[in-house]
């Protein structure tokens, strides 16, 4: 998109902030976390090195991260409140999704809590309420939260009851990391703004959720999920994609505002749902969903020629879920679990540096009309 008069629609191009969290470069597919390139850490750290990286600057001693993990395990239970309000809406005659339910119950997260505490009870307390509300609209009692467990260990075993194989955990772990900070994407920059105007760390996080369940933001992966599943076979990727593509849907799962090659997180996913698909899975969906990428790839070239529309995050992060055992409606709500810890690095950061984010509108409307009664009016 071209600037009009200063104009840039969706704000392409436009310099809102400076960071040292993340370094995205979409031309050459490169993503640097805090200075460490993804492909190093994601794999490697824990998801609460992470965190303290992304907040502090620089990874932890062991004794830090010891004291930090404490912290964040400690802060884990929900207050009252917010398992009544996650009950009640449970059993509502239509009960909402669970990335609504996380919206409204992430509003609580200032209950019992010391506004410089926020912070760590919003990391903190995410995965109990997804897990908690999980576990209510089936029926059952939700599953309190081990403070023996790691943040992604324990996060699985509050949707399952079960402690997951340290390849499960490592799975999450490692989604966790690759999508915790993404420079100034559409949900964080949200965060920003909400920070920016000096309101509360709380407010900026119920504000990026909703920005992330969009569905052509954090909302991609289930229906890209939903694809393969219905594609079935390799042979029926092409006719299924191109029926798509002539009825004007958008392929989810594929293309990025600023990526111009494939996204390098979806090397890191890809690699990583081959390791536990290979250990204990279906192959044959891997398979699958690998051919219907590279149709997609190709159809998409087709489509939009020198857009160079690639495969996207979103793709393998549903293939790495559905792995790791979650189902679909829990694929935004645990990206939302990892993204939290680098929305709040972000308010951090706005609040040391940043000015309340204000830009322009331009008027395109008349200025001339006159008043005219109620009466009056056609
Ligand atoms: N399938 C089909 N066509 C596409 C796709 C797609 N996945 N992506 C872009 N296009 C087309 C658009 O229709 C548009 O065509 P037009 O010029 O005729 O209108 C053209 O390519 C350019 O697309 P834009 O919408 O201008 O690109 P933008 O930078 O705004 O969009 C976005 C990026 C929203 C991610 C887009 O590629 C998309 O909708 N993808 C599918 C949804 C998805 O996977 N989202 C997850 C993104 S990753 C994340 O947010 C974590």
């Amino acid at each position: 998109m071209h600037a009009v008069n200063g104009y840039k629609p969706g704000l392409e191009g436009v310099v809102a902030a400076e960071t040292t969290l993340s370094r995205v470069n979409g031309q050459i597919g490169e993503l640097v976390i805090a200075g460490y390139p993804v492909e190093a850490l994601a794999p490697q750290a824990t998801f609460e090195e992470v965190v303290y990286l992304l907040w502090y600057g620089s990874l932890p001693t062991a004794e830090a991260l010891k004291q930090f993990s404490g912290e964040l395990a400690a802060l884990r239970p929900l207050p009252q409140a917010t398992v009544d309000l996650l009950t009640a809406v449970s059993r509502t005659p239509n009960p909402p999704n669970a990335m609504d339910a996380l919206r409204m119950a992430a509003g609580t997260l200032n209950l019992g809590v010391e506004s410089q505490q926020y912070a760590q009870a919003l990391v903190a307390r995410l995965p109990t309420i997804v897990a908690a509300y999980w576990c209510l609209r089936q029926g059952k009692q939700p599953v309190a939260p081990n403070s023996e467990l790691s943040h992604a260990a324990n996060f699985l075993y509050m949707l399952t009851g079960e402690v997951a194989s340290r390849a499960r955990v490592r799975g999450l772990e490692t989604y966790l990391n690759t999508v915790v900070d993404h420079g100034l994407n559409a949900s964080t920059f949200a965060a920003r703004v909400i920070i920016a105007t000096q309101s509360d760390m709380v407010s900026a996080i119920v504000g990026a959720i909703g920005a992330l369940k969009g569905p052509i933001h954090g909302g991609a992966p289930g229906p890209a999920l939903d694809m393969v599943f219905e594609i079935e076979t390799a042979e029926r990727a092409e006719p299924y994609l191109r029926h798509k593509l002539a009825t004007g849907e958008r392929l989810m799962g594929f293309g990025h505002r600023v990526y111009r090659v494939r996204d390098p997180r979806a090397e890191i996913l890809s690699a990583e749902a081959e390791r536990l698909f290979k250990a204990d899975g279906d192959m044959s969906l891997y398979e699958l969903a690998k051919s219907v990428e590279q149709t997609a790839v190709s159809l998409l070239a087709e489509h939009k020629p020198g857009r160079n529309l690639q495969t996207n995050v979103e793709f393998y992060t549903a293939l790495l879920l559905h792995g790791l055992g979650l189902e679909t409606e829990l694929f935004t709500p645990t990206f939302a679990i990892g993204r939290t810890a680098g929305w709040i690095a972000h308010c951090f950061e706005q609040l040391k540096n940043g000015r309340l984010i204000r830009p322009k509108a331009k008027y395109i409307g008349v200025a001339d009309k006159a008043w005219e009664p109620i009466e009056a009016r056609p």
